[in-house]
C-alpha cells in the first residue's frame, strides 16, 4: 500500500473529519514548488492559503529557525525574551499603529481584537461617554472559527451549526453605505471590516464606504478593525491594504504571512484603543515565544531587503493583465480582481470553479477556489513572471476546453430539440 492510502487510513480512523483533503502526499517544497512522495513538483499559487509569503525552504527562514530554535524555543509570557519588542518596533512602523499583542493565529488575533473592543467601550462608558457592546460585520466577511470570530463571520455554514453564538453581531451589506449607516449607533463598540474580503471572494471595500466606516467610528469613539490576515503582510503590494485606501484602522489584525509558516497572530492598535487594557486582563502561554518572533523578523527583514512589496505590485498587474487578456476569450470567466499577489477570476457556475481546480492539479498547479464560484490565487511574494504564464496557460486550456464541450453539449441539445420539432 502507498504512504499516502496508508495515511489516509489512518486518518479516517483517527482525526476528526473536518477537512476534504486533495489525494497528494507532500513532503517538501523549494521555492514556489511544493514537491509529492515521488518526487513531482506542484506549482504553488495558494502558499498555504495565503501563509508561506517566502515560499518553501527560504534560506532566510531556515537560518532563522536554525539559530532561534539552538537558542530559545519558548519562555511563555511570564518573562522578557529578545524577540517581540524587536518586532513590534518593525510592526508599528509599517502599520501606522502603535501597540501590539502577539498571539499564534488568525481567529486569536481576531478574539482578542473584539475583546479590545469590548474593554474601550467599557473604558469610555466609565468616562461618562455613551457607547455599546454592538459589533457590525459585513455580508460576506470571514474571520475565522473560534466563538467570537465565527460570530463575526458572515456564511451561516460556519455559524450556525454552533449555535447560539456570541450575541451582538449584526451584518451590514457589503460596500452600501446607506445599510451602513442606518446600522451605525452609539450601540456600536466596532466596526469590523477586511479592507479586501478573502474567503468572501477577494473583494475590496469602496473608498466611499471605508471613509464612512471611520467617519462613524470616530464620530462615537467606537472603534474601527481592519483584518489584514489574509490581506496584510505585503500580499497586495503595501503592509497593509488599507494603506492603499488611506485610512488609518485603530486596530488591526495579523496572521498567516507574518511569519512565513511558522503560527503567529497580532493585534496592532492605536495608543486610544491600548488605553483599554491592562495586566492580566488578557494574554496565552504560546502567543509572540522566540522562534515565531524571530522567524517574523527575518521574514520582514527579507521582504524589504528582496524588494517584494515592489515586486508583488508587479508581478501582480502582471497576473491581472494575463487574466483579464483570457477573460476576452472566455465568456464563463465574468470578472477578474485583485490587488498586488490577491488575484480573483469569478467563473459564471460553481461546478466550473470545481472543474478548474481540479484541472490545473492535475496540470500540477495548486489554486482554490472561494465563495463557489471565485478562482483565488494567494502566491508566495516571490513568484516570478513565468510562474503566471504557466498558469495562464493551464487555465486559458481547461477554460478552452470546457468551452468546447460546453458548445457540442449545446449544439447536442440543440439538433435533438429541433429533430423533436420535425
Ligand atoms: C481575513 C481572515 N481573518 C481571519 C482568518 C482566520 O485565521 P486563522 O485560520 O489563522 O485562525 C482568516 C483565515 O482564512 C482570514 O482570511
Amino acid at each position: 500500500m502507498s504512504k499516502l492510502k496508508q495515511i489516509q487510513e489512518a486518518e479516517a480512523r483517527l482525526l476528526l473529519s473536518t477537512y476534504d483533503r486533495n489525494p497528494i502526499l507532500f513532503v517538501s517544497g523549494e521555492d514556489v514548488y511544493l514537491i509529492n512522495e515521488q518526487g513531482e513538483r506542484y506549482l504553488d499559487l495558494l502558499s498555504g492559503i495565503g501563509v508561506n509569503a517566502l515560499g518553501y525552504s527560504h534560506p532566510a527562514i531556515v537560518e532563522a529557525i536554525a539559530t532561534q530554535s539552538r537558542k530559545l524555543i519558548h519562555t511563555s509570557n511570564l518573562f522578557y525574551h529578545e524577540g517581540q519588542a524587536e518586532l513590534a518596533q518593525r510592526l508599528t512602523e509599517r502599520t501606522g499603529l502603535d501597540r501590539v499583542f502577539f498571539a499564534n493565529t488568525g481567529s486569536e488575533a481576531i478574539e482578542g481584537a473584539l475583546k479590545l473592543a469590548r474593554a474601550h467601550a467599557g473604558l469610555l462608558r466609565s468616562e461618562g461617554k455613551q457607547i455599546g457592546t454592538k459589533f457590525l460585520a459585513l455580508e460576506h466577511s470571514f474571520h475565522g472559527r473560534t466563538f467570537g470570530a465565527v460570530s463575526a463571520t458572515h456564511k451561516a455554514k460556519y455559524r450556525e451549526p454552533f449555535g447560539p453564538v456570541v450575541p451582538g453581531v449584526e451584518f451590514v451589506r457589503l460596500n452600501d453605505v446607506a445599510d451602513l449607516r442606518a446600522k451605525f449607533s452609539d450601540e456600536v463598540c466596532a466596526i469590523l471590516v477586511e479592507s479586501i474580503q478573502g474567503e468572501g471572494g477577494i473583494r475590496p471595500l469602496t473608498q466611499e464606504f471605508f471613509a464612512e466606516a471611520r467617519a462613524l467610528a470616530n464620530s462615537t469613539g467606537a472603534l474601527l478593525i481592519a483584518d489584514e490576515i489574509q490581506s496584510g503582510m505585503g500580499r497586495t503590494g503595501k503592509w497593509c491594504a488599507y494603506q492603499h485606501f488611506g485610512i488609518l484602522p485603530d486596530v488591526t489584525t495579523l496572521a498567516k504571512p507574518l511569519a512565513g509558516g511558522v503560527p503567529l497572530g497580532a493585534i496592532v492598535c492605536s495608543e486610544e484603543a491600548a488605553r483599554a487594557i491592562h495586566a492580566g486582563m488578557h494574554g496565552t502561554t504560546f502567543g509572540g515565544g522566540p522562534l515565531a518572533c524571530a522567524v517574523a523578523i527575518a521574514v520582514i527583514d527579507e521582504i524589504e531587503k528582496s524588494n517584494l512589496l515592489a515586486h508583488a505590485t508587479e508581478v501582480g498587474n502582471y497576473f491581472l493583465a494575463q487574466l483579464r487578456a483570457i477573460a476576452l476569450r472566455h465568456n464563463s470567466i465574468i470578472d477578474v480582481r485583485g490587488k498586488g499577489l490577491m488575484v480573483a477570476v469569478e467563473l459564471d457556475s460553481a461546478d466550473l470553479g470545481k472543474l478548474v481546480v481540479a484541472e490545473m492539479l492535475k496540470r500540477h498547479i495548486v489554486i482554490n477556489c472561494t465563495s463557489d464560484t471565485v478562482l483565488r490565487f494567494l502566491p508566495p511574494f516571490i513568484l516570478q513572471r513565468t510562474h503566471v504564464d504557466t498558469a495562464i496557460r493551464a487555465l486559458d486550456e481547461i477554460l478552452t476546453n470546457h468551452d468546447a464541450a460546453h458548445a457540442a453539449a449545446t449544439s447536442e441539445a440543440k439538433s435533438m430539440g429541433d429533430s423533436i420539432h420535425v
